[in-house]
């Protein structure tokens, strides 16, 4: 093995993709976000008109896609089929559908054993909200990332604005608890704290105190 598999879930916007990047860069791992995955078939399913209720259709089109990575500045860039849908997964209205077709079982099956062989031989940041409990069971480094809804409005709200994209406060308080609600109900893998996991409370830590944190974590296993 090359290094540890480290798991981190959580809520939405509880920080997971930005610490995650710079904890894989720290110890020269891989970073993973499986959230992409998801997002990026998300994507083609409203390109092509499927409607989200389609789950035969939409397993088919998880079959038939192909999603690659391609590590980017500590982060990574997103490909379909060979196509960049970096910016595109981020739109809003697949941030709106993907708790959706995230609950489709089959969904869930091709790309968690996709994610699998992904992180296979080690050195991997992994996030995403089922990683400790369902794709990596056995990631010797297991965290759980959250913070109050409030603080992941506002982090989202910054994140918008610096885009250009302004959507009221309140409404992406709404968005966040109903993504999560669906997320944390669904019937397969969802969303939930795996027992060895430990848990990290973001709402008044930075960035850096966080990335400490779980880097201590590392190097306690390591
Ligand atoms: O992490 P991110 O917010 O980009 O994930 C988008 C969505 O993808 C989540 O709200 C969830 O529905 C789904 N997802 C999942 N399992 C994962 C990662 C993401 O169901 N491991």
């Amino acid at each position: 093995k090359n290094g540890l598999q480290v798991a981190i879930d959580g809520p939405a916007s509880a920080g997971k993709s930005t610490v995650a990047k710079l904890v894989a860069k720290q110890f020269g791992y891989i970073y993973c976000d499986t959230g992409a995955m998801y997002r990026a078939i998300t994507l083609k399913a409203l390109k092509e008109g499927i409607s989200l209720d389609d789950a035969a259709t939409i397993a088919q089109l998880t079959q038939a896609t192909q999603i690659s990575f391609t590590p980017d500045e500590g982060g990574q860039r997103v490909f379909i089929d060979d196509k960049e849908v970096t910016e595109a997964i981020r739109q809003e209205d697949v941030t709106n559908s993907v708790s959706a077709v995230a609950a489709i079982p089959a969904v869930r099956a091709e790309l968690s054993d996709r994610q699998k062989v992904i992180a296979k031989d080690g050195g991997i940041v992994m996030d995403g909200r089922d990683i400790g409990t369902a794709v990596l069971p056995n990631a010797e480094v297991k965290i759980f990332l959250v913070a109050s809804v409030k603080e992941r409005a506002q982090r989202r709200y910054k994140e918008n604005i610096q885009k250009g994209i302004n959507t009221p406060l309140d409404e992406l308080q709404l968005e966040i608890e109903a993504r999560d609600y669906k997320d944390s109900h669904r019937k397969v893998s969802p969303l939930t704290k795996a027992k060895d996991a430990e848990e990290i409370d973001t709402t008044s830590l930075s960035i850096q105190e966080v990335v400490s944190k779980i880097a201590n974590v590392i190097n306690n296993k390591l």
